[in-house]
């Protein structure tokens, strides 16, 4: 993997909380935090995803320590927030990572289905940002130069236009979006605390591609992407160092789509050759036709 183009200290000092940190692209955000200087606490519901991803930073000699909990459960919330500044002494950094998903049809949903995915990305996000808030506006001994902490909510690009089967997970991060500029206006403006997002496209190589493209897709990516291939974990996790760090200070209420620029594209209907000839051409015409004469019929 690329190295990174910060310099390893910019978080040092830091301690940053992560839902969803022990695998995917929470745990490459873990890593890389770690790689830049940040004590590393995850939340997740799994035991033996959480030992795994502590003994694969602590190889990297990353400071790192894994608490059971589901963000769906305020007890739970509190408690990892509480535990995770009982261990280090500070927060400065929460990571929404946490999320769940599956593809299926706005007919074949049930009610209670779309519930449980609000329920983890919307209200799960809200609920640890409010359990951490005493935490990141108090400021820890020798808060570097922005005063309060940072909030980074990880989101999507679904909810920008409409996504096939996604309905649920559309849905929940359009709220995670509007949650990150509310707070990003009230906690900002009242604890210096800077609230950003990150939206990933398509990445490679995630618990979350394995389960909602199947692998012919995956392999046809160069032909649909924008840039030709599809993101790496790695680009995700340089947009949270960046964002994350003093680099991104004056960055707040931001939502960074890190998707090539997906989003954004539809499909190449003409060719770049033919639209070159095509646009001389009805240059030319449109030129030599003078306005409010209509056109010899001979
Ligand atoms: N298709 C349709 N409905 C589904 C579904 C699927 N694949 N998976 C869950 N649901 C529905 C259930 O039917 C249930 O609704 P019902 O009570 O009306 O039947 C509701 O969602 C809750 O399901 P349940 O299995 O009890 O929820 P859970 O809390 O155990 O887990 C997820 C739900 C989404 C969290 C689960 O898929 C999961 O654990 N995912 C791992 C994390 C993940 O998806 N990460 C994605 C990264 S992109």
């Amino acid at each position: 993997m690329e190295s990174s183009p910060f310099k390893k200290d910019c978080l040092k000092g830091k301690v940053a909380l992560l839902t969803g940190g022990g695998s995917g692209i929470g745990l490459e955000i873990s890593t890389q935090l770690g790689k830049h200087g940040a004590s590393i606490a995850i939340m997740g519901r799994r035991r033996q995803v959480l030992d795994s991803a502590v003994s694969s930073l602590s190889s990297l000699s990353i400071p790192a320590i894994g608490f059971e909990g589901d963000v769906r459960k305020p007890d739970d919330a509190r408690r990892v927030v509480e535990s995770t500044y009982n261990h280090y002494g500070r927060i400065d950094i929460l990571v929404n990572a946490a999320a769940g998903n599956f593809l299926v049809s706005a007919e074949d949903l049930s009610p209670n289905g779309f519930r449980t995915v609000l329920d983890i990305d919307s209200v799960g996000t809200f609920t640890m940002c409010h359990a951490a808030l005493k935490y990141l506006k108090t400021g820890g001994v020798g808060r570097a130069s922005s005063g309060g902490g940072v909030i980074l909510n990880i989101s999507a690009t679904l909810h920008y236009t409409a996504s096939w089967y996604q309905i649920h997970v559309s849905a929940a991060k359009a709220a995670v979006d509007a949650t990150t500029r509310n707070l990003a206006l009230e906690w900002g403006t009242d604890y210096d605390i800077r609230v950003n997002g990150i939206a990933p496209g398509p990445i490679g190589d995630t618990p979350g591609m394995r389960k909602l493209a199947p692998q012919e897709m995956q392999s046809k990516a160069n032909d649909y992407m924008p840039l030709y291939k599809l993101g790496d974990k790695w680009d995700i996790a340089m947009a949270a160092v960046y964002l994350a760090s003093d680099a991104g200070k004056y960055v707040n209420g931001a939502v960074l789509p890190v998707d090539g620029g997906l989003w954004l594209s539809r499909p190449r209907h003409l060719a770049k050759d033919a639209v070159r000839q095509m646009s001389r051409v009805v240059e030319k015409k449109t030129r030599n036709t003078p306005v409010g004469v209509p056109k010899s019929k001979l």
